[in-house]
């Protein structure tokens, strides 16, 4: 069944949570806070586990909040038709969460002290696995693996296109208030704290992969099979880094890394997957 994507200045989003009116919203009115904190990524790049990192680091490392509140509720997709009501009614200081580039992020954020957390991950594994996304969410319709690879690298995949949403949101590299960290550094945290402090060790062991499978508040195990299927596969699925070597050919990689060279040319920030 063909899938009617919202288009909002040129991206087009899933229909399922987005509709033009919640975007314009979030894009032309919604009021920034100074105390907000933002959780920013492109899919697939570790959105639901910073979520579950910045939750524990209010509870002072405390999973109670976690294991009781859904993720969307404790950190609302602002820029969704049912986040936006929530993030209206948070009281501050509110945690929000979004996909948006930086051209269409609210634009009160730019006078604002409020801070992003800006996650980002190696591309490729960010294909990977919005290729087993595609398989259990009925809203995406690609589940051929080269497709998607094209799609991802024209762009036309939902959410636009990758290197721009990098692009964007690394101008801000240098403001005070713009943090940015990768799904690579992320999986080294548990090793670097040694010897933790206790709030960090319970942190990083409720933040792990195995506890967030555990955890339905953020599994997404209780969403309809409509909106997600997890019998077709599980949304929190490897984990790890480097799973696009068991799925790129050469011929793939080399080609990627020919677009992915000419696409973050004189972008001046060496990723753990530059290295
Ligand atoms: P994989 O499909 O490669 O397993 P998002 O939340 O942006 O949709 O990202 C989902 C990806 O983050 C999935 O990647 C998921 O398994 C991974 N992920 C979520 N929590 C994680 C954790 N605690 N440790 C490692 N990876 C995690």
């Amino acid at each position: 069944m063909p899938v009617h994507y919202v288009t909002y200045k040129g991206i087009k989003f899933p229909p399922a949570y987005n509709s033009v009116h919640s975007l314009s919203f979030a894009h032309n009115e919604f009021l920034v806070r100074d105390d907000d904190v933002f959780n920013i990524t492109y899919p697939k790049s570790g959105t639901v586990w910073m979520t579950e990192i910045l939750s524990l680091i209010r509870s002072h490392g405390h999973p109670i909040w976690n294991q009781t509140v859904l993720n969307s509720d404790r950190m609302p997709w602002f820029s969704t038709r049912l986040g936006l009501e929530a993030a209206l009614s948070y009281p501050s200081p509110r945690l929000l969460t979004c996909h948006l580039p930086r051209h269409i992020f609210p634009k009160s954020f730019s006078h604002s002290t409020a801070k992003v957390i800006y996650t980002l991950r190696d591309p490729r594994d960010v294909v990977v696995s919005y290729f087993y996304f595609c398989q259990i969410k009925p809203t995406h319709s690609i589940v051929y693996f080269p497709a998607l690879l094209a799609a991802f690298c024209l762009p036309s995949v939902p959410h636009g296109s990758w290197f721009e949403h990098v692009r964007g949101w690394m101008q801000m590299k240098d403001r005070e208030n713009f943090f940015f960290i990768t799904y690579e550094e992320l999986k080294q945290v548990g090793i670097l704290a040694d010897p933790p402090a206790p709030n960090v060790l319970m942190l990083v062991q409720n933040a792990s992969f195995t506890a967030m499978r555990q955890n339905p508040m953020c599994s997404s195990i209780l969403l309809p099979a409509d909106i997600m299927d997890q019998t077709k596969g599980q949304f929190l699925r490897k984990g790890i880094c480097g799973d696009w070597k068991n799925h790129f050919t050469v011929a793939q990689s080399e080609t990627f890394n020919r677009i992915y060279q000419e696409k973050m040319r004189g972008l001046d920030v060496a990723f753990p997957w530059d290295r």
